[in-house]
């Protein structure tokens, strides 16, 4: 099972509407996927459902033992289910991100989670790399690091290269940095295509998604409208949802998810 981390060191680079909108794609791609909202503000929820925090989720999973089974929320598709973060009290909040830091509470929860038979658990998680999110990212397999194309989000992308690094030193079998993915390029920016330009010339090619997520105002309404952009009924798709598709099929191979059945061999359309 691949636990990947939606993680990055800068806030509002699109981490949520990664870990949402890649989980779907990667659902629909046939994997078994969990969603989980590891981020005590609940982004996952309030992106999708007016009523999330009414619902249980990781922290009851953690704090109360309820099990992923009744926990987790089926959506439309039969392949992915979430986890929301859950009706985390007020006063709780500093506890459940020291419970997240320390990680033995996440190491359960993985395990629970391959036994239940997911492929991959997606989870989102707040920004920074310190706290709940330092806890998270010592015990995922991988992580996807969101980067903005602008010049303030360039500046923090080292200093979360290098902290990966740093933590893959320390430990054994640590979390694999699978790739940044560049979100939110303007076409019509110059600044922004400088960006990205800069990016895929700074970071070794292989650490650099193809994919390029497009500032998209589909984002912002499928955000309003409580649903993920492959959902969107339009005539056409949106640009964003198609790119999410093509991520999710480019991080297949990354994270070792690729099964030689899966590949394109003849299946009849005709049953
Ligand atoms: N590709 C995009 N095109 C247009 N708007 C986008 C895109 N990606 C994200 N946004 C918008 O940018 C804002 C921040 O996105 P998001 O919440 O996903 O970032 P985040 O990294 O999860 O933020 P935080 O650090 O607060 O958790 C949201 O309003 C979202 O709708
Ligand atoms: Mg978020």
């Amino acid at each position: 099972m691949i636990t990947l981390a939606v993680s990055s060191l800068k806030g509002g680079v699109g981490k949520t509407t990664c870990a949402i909108n890649l989980a779907f794609s990667c659902a629909k791609r046939g994997w078994k996927t969990l969603l989980v909202d590891a981020d005590p503000q609940g982004s996952v929820g309030l992106s999708l459902s007016p009523s999330a925090q009414t619902y249980a989720g990781l922290y009851e999973i953690v704090t109360q033992n309820k099990s992923i089974e009744d926990a987790a929320l089926k959506t439309k598709l039969g392949n992915l289910r979430i986890v929301m973060a859950g009706k985390i009290p007020i006063g709780e909040i500093s506890k459940w991100c020291s419970s997240l830091e320390n990680g033995q509470s996440l190491e359960n929860f993985f395990k629970a989670a391959q036994e239940a038979g997911y492929d991959l658990v997606v989870l989102d998680t707040p920004s920074g790399l310190h706290g709940p999110t330092e806890g998270i990212l010592r015990n995922v397999s991988h992580v996807l690091v969101p980067q903005q194309c602008e010049p303030l989000a360039l500046r923090s992308l080292m200093m979360t290269v290098d902290f990966l690094n740093q933590l893959q030193s320390e430990k054994e079998n640590s979390c694999e940095l699978v790739g940044v993915v560049l979100t939110m390029a303007d076409s019509e920016v110059p600044d922004s295509k400088q960006i990205v330009d800069e990016i895929r010339r700074i970071l070794p090619p292989e650490l650099v998604m193809t994919a390029l997520l497009p500032r998209d105002p589909a984002v912002v309404r499928a955000s309003m409208k409580g649903m993920p952009l492959g959902l969107m009924r339009g005539d056409a798709p949106p640009p964003a949802a198609i790119v999410f598709d093509q991520l999710a099929a480019e991080l297949e191979g990354k994270l070792g998810l690729s099964r030689p059945e899966t590949s394109d061999e003849y299946v009849s359309l005709v049953v």
